[in-house]
């Protein structure tokens, strides 16, 4: 296991779009160890999500842990660590709402981002299982930004109001709540 280091915008790798994960990768030793370096790695950074990109391996996979309670984004509910390869979103209402998003990627900023609210998320787990989840409200906004990673995107490109891309000091100073 080891922390290892997240590229950041500008980094062409996280550019492009990742690969799926192979069938025959789920559970083997390699992507074991990846995964747990993404554990290390996301906890020793701090955040809630962390995508194989950013760790500049260009692979279909992403890990989200939300501690849940008070936050910034208000009162959340908790999400334990889980693993997911190859996930496909797709948008079961269309109805969108704005958080201010940050990514380990882009440090130091903040950026207000409107997303759909309701999702339904199609992966395979660590143990190569197919899976499905549906998401709301946060954890919507969460789960698009992390698999947005996996296509080579960014918050930034989905900011509508140039003028709401600010960073951390300044929106803890001005804007929050
Ligand atoms: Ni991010």
């Amino acid at each position: 296991m080891a922390v290892r280091k997240i590229i950041r915008m500008g980094h062409p790798n996280l550019r492009i779009p990742a690969q799926d994960v192979p069938a025959q990768a789920i559970g083997s030793s390699e992507l074991t160890r990846l995964v747990d370096d993404m554990v290390d790695t996301l906890h020793d950074y701090g955040g809630i999500g962390l995508a194989a990109p950013q760790i500049d391996e260009p692979l279909r996979l992403a890990i989200i842990e939300i501690p849940g309670g008070h936050s910034r984004y208000g009162e959340i509910e908790a999400m334990p660590l889980t693993v997911f390869i190859n996930p496909v979103v797709e948008v079961v209402d269309g109805t969108t709402a704005g958080y201010w998003e940050g990514c380990l990627s882009v440090p130091g900023l903040r950026g207000f981002v409107e997303r759909p609210q309701h999702v339904k998320v199609s992966y395979t787990t660590s143990q190569g299982q197919p899976a499905e989840l549906e998401l709301q409200g946060f954890w919507a906004t969460v789960f698009q930004h992390e698999f947005d990673h996996l296509d080579g995107r960014l918050y930034i490109d989905r900011i509508t109001d140039p003028t709401k891309l600010v960073f951390e000091e300044e929106f803890n100073r001005y804007l929050a709540d």
